[in-house]
C-alpha cells in the first residue's frame, strides 16, 4: 500500500511561497513579474493549460498576459513578436505554448526567445545547463517531478531509476537532473525490448510515454516510488501512464493524475517566472 504524493497539495504549498516572495520582490524593485504566455490556434486542451498558467500567475500576484493568435499567423510575424517582448522592459517571462502549427519551425521559436526570459527552460543555453549540472532555467515538468521526490525523504543517491519516455521536454532532462543527483539512470522507449525486466529493477520509475495504462503492476518493483507524467484522455476521462490501482499497491510512493505532476508543473512554471525576473532586475 502506497503513500500518494499529492501534486495538489505540494503545489499549493510553493504556490503560497511564490506569492510571498512577490510580494518581497513588489516592494524590492516596485514592480511584479510579468510572464507573456503565446498561444497559436484553438486547441482546447491547450488552451485550458494556457489559462491554468495564467490564473496560477495572477494567483500569485503576479503579472501575466495571454496572446491569442491564429493559426494563419507566420512564422515571421511570430517571431518579430517574440523579438519585442525580448526587448520590452516589462517582461520577465515568454511562453510559446507547443505544439505550434506545422508552417513555424518549433526550434527557430525556442532560440529565438532570450535566455533570461525562457521560463519553460527550452532554449539551447538552459538545455545545456541540465546537461552540464551548472545553474540556468530547468524545464518546469522536471523539476515538479523533483520537488515531488525530494518531498518523499527518500534518498536518490545509488538508487536505480527508469525513465520511460525519451521527449526533450520530460524523458531526457529528467533522466539528467536523476543522474544529477547520483541515480544510476536508464532510458527506456518505444523500440526498447526488455522494459519489464528494465522497470523490475526500477526504485524509482518515471513514466512519460502517452499510452494510458502502460505501466502495469506486474512490471513494478515492490516499494519503488512511481511517478506518472501521463496525461491521456480516455472517454473524455483524464488517465496517467500507470495503471494507478493496482500500482499503488507495490509502489511506496506513486503519483495520482490528475492532481500529480500537472500541478506541480504550473507551481515550477510560477518559480521559473521568479527565478527569471532576479535574472533580469537584480543584476
Ligand atoms: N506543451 C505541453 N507542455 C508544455 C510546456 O511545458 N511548455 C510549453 N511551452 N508548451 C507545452
Amino acid at each position: 500500500m502506497s503513500n500518494i504524493i499529492s501534486g495538489k497539495e505540494l503545489s499549493k504549498t510553493i504556490r503560497q511561497e511564490v506569492k510571498e516572495e512577490v510580494a518581497k520582490l513588489k516592494e524590492k524593485f516596485n514592480k511584479v513579474p510579468h510572464l507573456v504566455v503565446i498561444i497559436i490556434g484553438e486547441d482546447p486542451a491547450s488552451l485550458s493549460y494556457v489559462k491554468a498558467k495564467e490564473r496560477a500567475c495572477l494567483r500569485a500576484g503576479m503579472k501575466s498576459t495571454l496572446m491569442r493568435k491564429e493559426e494563419s499567423i507566420t512564422e515571421e510575424e511570430l517571431l518579430n513578436l517574440i523579438h519585442e517582448l525580448n526587448n520590452d522592459d516589462d517582461v520577465h517571462g515568454i511562453l510559446v505554448q507547443l505544439p505550434v502549427p506545422g508552417h513555424i519551425d518549433d526550434n527557430k521559436v525556442i532560440n529565438a526567445i532570450k535566455q533570461e526570459k525562457d521560463v519553460d527552460g527550452f532554449h539551447p543555453l538552459n538545455v545545456a545547463s541540465v546537461h552540464l549540472g551548472t545553474p540556468g532555467i530547468l524545464p518546469a515538468t522536471p523539476k515538479g517531478i523533483m520537488t515531488m521526490l525530494k518531498s518523499t525523504n527518500t534518498e536518490i543517491k545509488g538508487k536505480n531509476a527508469l525513465v520511460i519516455g525519451r521527449s526533450n521536454i520530460v524523458g531526457k532532462p529528467v533522466a539528467m537532473l536523476l543522474l544529477k543527483e547520483h541515480a544510476t539512470v536508464t532510458i527506456a522507449h518505444s523500440r526498447t525490448q526488455n522494459m519489464k525486466e528494465l522497470a523490475l529493477q526500477a526504485d524509482i520509475l518515471v513514466a512519460a510515454v502517452g499510452r494510458p495504462n502502460m505501466v502495469t503492476a506486474d512490471m513494478v518493483k515492490e516499494g519503488a516510488i512511481v511517478i506518472d507524467v501521463g496525461v491521456n484522455r480516455v472517454d473524455d476521462k483524464l488517465v496517467g501512464d500507470v495503471d494507478f490501482e493496482a500500482v499503488k499497491e507495490k509502489a511506496s510512493f506513486i503519483t495520482p493524475v490528475p492532481g500529480g505532476v500537472g500541478p506541480m508543473t504550473i507551481a515550477s512554471l510560477l518559480q521559473n517566472t521568479i527565478e527569471c525576473f532576479l535574472m533580469i532586475e537584480d543584476k
